[in-house]
């Protein structure tokens, strides 16, 4: 231990995307000596993927919108399972947020009298996204980076932790490795925040890059800290399918909130075939009344912007039912209703991205488009008001964190919600920090043991990471994707058993600087126990409800609509529970009855 680099804080926060980097401002700048872990380089986050913007109800377009119409949206869009607390926070608390980044220097488009414009979304009764083009987590991450880093804070990049620490039951630190030397650090801290992202990685078709492989949720469970919602893996609906060099690559939900159509392999508008009696009564019925809508914004919105789950699920059956593109997807076309000038201005990235990347010209023709894994909603149980999750001195904000969007997240809320309780994180946290007054210590055998583990896939076995990550995303992909059955279910549950025992046997070549294979055999580790929580949870819910959709059981069941799935790490393996949801005072139902 005494060769280990060792660094000591009051908050750690483990992410920079963000929820970590809005964090780390606030454990700053309530006095907290902060660190920032990310695993890749400082700017790259999966943030930058919510390209159309971040919801908050400003009213800048429509002056009917306030918090109660965004907080109905959000829970409706969850189908009811959202942490009421949470979603009522987020509603209140975003446009002071979004107005807090401008102030730090984010150029949000304006609309013509001056004022931060915002654009439609799926699921949000009114134009709420304030965006920069389709760049918007981009702008985002650039303005809290600077933001950060100006306040003055250790950062480090490149490292990825490995295991959190705890002094009994608290949490005492992390042990991580440098990626490009290889090299182990120890942080020490009274405080941890995780904010880590996602889980995308564990499926074969995803809009996650690399860095999205369940670490936080994985190091979250091997504390112990419970995990709620873990069957709900939000597939979006627009991910390309063709060419393969951009499979799974977003394309905005901008597109359609721009003007962009769905259509199948016959040229239908099929999602008029598919709108749920939950928005029947907001939802034009047919194409002269939603074509009507992208004119004049206050008559009934195309079902083309249904939320996510409705969506994706659509897409779906009509490929199943052989209405599908050669590719296994359907038609996203914006061309016919826009111009290319348009296009370019109001979506910049997504016609250089396809253009550059695939030969795909979106202003002449449309695209090819189907469900990606795209976004976590379960994740770490937490208190709504601090972020604390049920492991003292451990925290948890964004993506990592469950609750907050129930069954299914509406676009646009990611970004909000990362500022939201990015900042409550980092207050609580610090002022966790500062009321104690030495650090908690950790354990130099458990370190040395870690440590031994970590190199271990260097000691020879005959297993290799790649296969084994690439069979894995495909179990998931297959037997726990976008429609799930028991039988399936239990299949996946039984090859994810014989991976973990196959990773023991793993062996990794070459030396511990930057080798990307020995780092995928660990980060394996992580994908598997992921993989298993996201499995068994969606096995004990015996329902389809937003993005956990069952063959088996299709159509929501009440008894399930009042409980959250809880998952917990024993020495037995993960067992899991149900939990009642925490009660909506009447004020606030009385909003759904209106
Ligand atoms: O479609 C998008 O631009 C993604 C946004 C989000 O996930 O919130």
């Amino acid at each position: 231990m005494a060769e280990i680099e060792t660094h000591d804080y009051d908050v750690l926060v483990i992410g920079a995307g963000g929820a970590g980097l809005r964090a780390a401002v606030e454990a700053s700048a309530t006095g907290a000596r902060t660190g920032l872990v990310c695993k890749s380089l400082l700017g790259k986050a999966h943030t930058v993927m919510a390209e159309g913007g971040i919801a908050a109800a400003m009213g800048n377009v429509y002056s009917e919108d306030n918090w109660q119409v965004h907080f109905r949206d959000t829970m409706r869009g969850g189908k009811m399972l959202n942490n009421w607390r949470m979603a009522q926070l987020h509603a209140q608390e975003a446009p002071a947020r979004v107005m807090e980044l401008e102030e730090w220097g984010a150029l949000f488009d304006r609309t013509e009298d001056g004022r931060i414009l915002q654009r439609d979304f799926g699921g949000h009764r009114y134009a709420r996204l304030a965006h920069v083009g389709d760049r918007t987590g981009l702008e985002m991450i650039r303005t809290l980076q600077q933001h950060a880093v100006h306040r003055g804070m250790d950062v480090y990049q490149e490292v990825t932790v490995n295991r959190l620490l705890k002094d009994g039951d608290r949490i005492s630190g992390a042990l991580a490795y440098y990626r490009e030397s290889g090299r182990m650090v120890l942080f020490r801290a009274k405080a941890v925040i995780l904010a880590t992202g996602g889980l995308g990685k564990v499926f074969a078709i995803t809009s996650n890059s690399w860095e999205g492989t369940g670490d936080g949720h994985s190091l979250a469970m091997q504390a112990g800290a419970d995990m709620i919602d873990m069957e709900f893996v939000q597939f979006h609906p627009t991910g390309m399918v063709w060419p393969p060099s951009v499979r799974g690559i977003l394309v905005t939900e901008g597109v359609r909130g721009d003007g962009g159509t769905l259509k199948n392999a016959s040229g239908e508008r099929f999602m008029f075939n598919y709108i749920p009696s939950m928005f029947a009564a907001e939802t034009a019925d047919t194409e002269a009344e939603a074509d009507a809508w992208y004119e004049d914004r206050t008559k009934r919105r195309t079902p083309d912007l249904l939320p996510r789950d409705e969506v994706a699920r659509a897409i779906n059956s009509e490929v199943k039912a052989g209405r599908g593109t050669p590719h296994g997807g359907v038609y996203l076309d914006i061309a016919s209703r826009r111009s290319s000038e348009y296009i370019k201005r109001r979506l910049p990235s997504m016609y250089h991205q396809f253009m550059q990347l695939a030969g795909v010209d979106i202003t002449a023709g449309p695209m090819e488009v189907g469900p990606t894994a795209h976004y976590a909603m379960g994740g770490v149980k937490v208190d709504a008001e601090t972020a604390a999750t049920t492991v003292p001195g451990l925290y948890a904000a964004g993506e990592v964190a469950g609750g907050m969007h129930g069954s299914n997240r509406l676009g646009g809320n990611s970004l909000s919600d990362l500022v939201v309780f990015g900042r409550r994180a980092g207050e609580a946290a610090a002022q966790y920090a500062l009321g104690l007054s030495t650090l908690p210590s950790v354990s130099e055998g458990e370190i040395a043991e870690r440590s031994a583990a970590i190199l271990k896939p260097f000691d020879g076995g005959k297993e290799n990471p790649y296969t084994l990550h690439r069979e894995l995303q495909d179990a998931m992909q297959e037997e726990v994707g976008i429609i799930r059955t028991n039988s399936e279910m239990q299949s996946a549950l039984g090859k994810i058993d014989n991976l973990r025992e196959r990773l023991g046997h793993v062996q990794v070549e070459g030396n511990i600087q930057y080798n990307p294979g020995w780092h995928l055999a660990l980060d394996m580790e992580h994908m598997l126990l992921v993989a298993e929580a996201i499995t068994r949870a969606a096995v004990e819910r015996k329902e389809s409800r937003g993005g956990h959709t069952r063959d088996d059981f299709p159509g929501p069941n009440a008894d399930f609509g009042k409980v959250n799935v809880v998952v917990r790490h024993t020495a037995g393996g993960l067992g899991v529970t149900q939990e009642p949801l925490p009660q909506m005072p009447d004020e606030l139902k009385k909003l759904f009855e209106e």
